[in-house]
């Protein structure tokens, strides 16, 4: 598994090719179903009817919501063609029919028309920092709410972890490092936007929207080491995926390593050592528009 992404078309750009990583989307989609079921349960009330799952991209939220959730109406929205596709191709593979519309969360109008009613529950997971204008995003999103109804964001928590602090080999602190990497280029990719960035935490944020009641919901994600099995390539994938779109960002000694480190045919390679773990914080904030 090398580390990809030396050559794949960003060009210049700091801004994620979503429509790239549809594959990988698919790849993790099927196992997250009981995640998503379980917070569904937790944000959804018996008088939710009308939902949406926005930047919504394999949509796991969308379909966990229409699975479980009886006689709810939900849309999955997104800002990428290729997403809808894949969100199409899950539906019929499910047997779960699921509405799609393409709408962007910079853009008022087209949201409202792709939620369609006043909504009871929106769901934007991992989508509002990729805005032009987050705090814009969040107002755009709470307008669509109906008086009471709930808007949840993915957002905040941590990064995930999977190595030991000293690896013997590169750096100490390569994987802070990498972390690191990733808050500068989705800084680069807001300056590239001419975006406003966040001067506040996502629960201040959520209150300059107009919404009260705001809660937290942390999830802990541990396994400890050693990882095997389909855990071990989730994490060599992910760190690869990671070293991938953050390259421009790493030292020249860093990106070394990450390609010894992601070598199978090497003698460094993570894939080998039974040292690796996955360690992160989910982070869900929930407000509600007042009545
Ligand atoms: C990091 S993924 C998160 C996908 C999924 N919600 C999840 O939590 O796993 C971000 C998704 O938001 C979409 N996206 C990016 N910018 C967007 C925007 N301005 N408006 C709507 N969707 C956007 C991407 O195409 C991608 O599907």
């Amino acid at each position: 598994m090398a580390a990809h992404g030396h050559h794949h078309g960003h060009g210049e750009s700091a801004a994620f090719d979503f429509a790239e990583a549809a594959p990988r989307f698919r790849a993790r989609a099927d196992a997250e179903t009981g995640r998503y079921r379980r917070l569904a349960q937790a944000l959804a009330g018996p008088g939710t009817r009308v939902a949406a799952d926005i930047g919504c991209g394999a949509a796991s939220m969308a379909f966990a919501l229409a699975e479980t959730v009886p006689g709810v109406r939900v849309t999955a929205v997104d800002a990428e063609p290729a997403m809808l596709d894949l969100v199409a191709e899950r539906a019929a593979e499910r047997g779960t029919p699921m509405a799609t519309a393409l709408a962007s969360v910079d853009d008022p109008d087209a949201l409202a028309a792709a939620v369609g009613a006043p909504a009871d529950l929106l769901w934007a997971g991992h989508v509002v920092h990729h805005a032009a204008d987050p705090q814009a995003a969040l107002g755009n999103l709470a307008a669509l709410l109906a008086p009471g109804g709930r808007l949840a964001i993915g957002e905040g928590g941590t990064a995930p972890q999977f190595l030991p602090a000293n690896l013997g080999t590169g750096r100490p602190g390569l994987e802070l490092r990498l972390i690191e990497a990733g808050a500068r280029r989705l800084a680069d990719e807001l300056a590239e936007h001419g975006g406003t960035p966040l001067v506040h935490g996502w629960n201040v944020a959520l209150e300059h929207a107009g919404l009260t009641e705001v809660r937290t919901i942390d999830e802990l994600v541990a396994k400890p080491a050693p990882l095997t099995g389909a855990d071990l390539d989730h994490a060599l994938d992910a760190l690869a995926t990671r070293v991938g779109w953050f390259d421009r960002y790493l030292t020249d000694e860093d990106r070394h390593t990450w390609t010894r480190l992601l070598d199978p045919a090497g003698p460094d390679w993570l894939g080998h050592r039974r040292d690796l773990h996955h360690l992160a914080i989910d982070t869900v904030y929930t407000a509600v528009r007042p009545a």
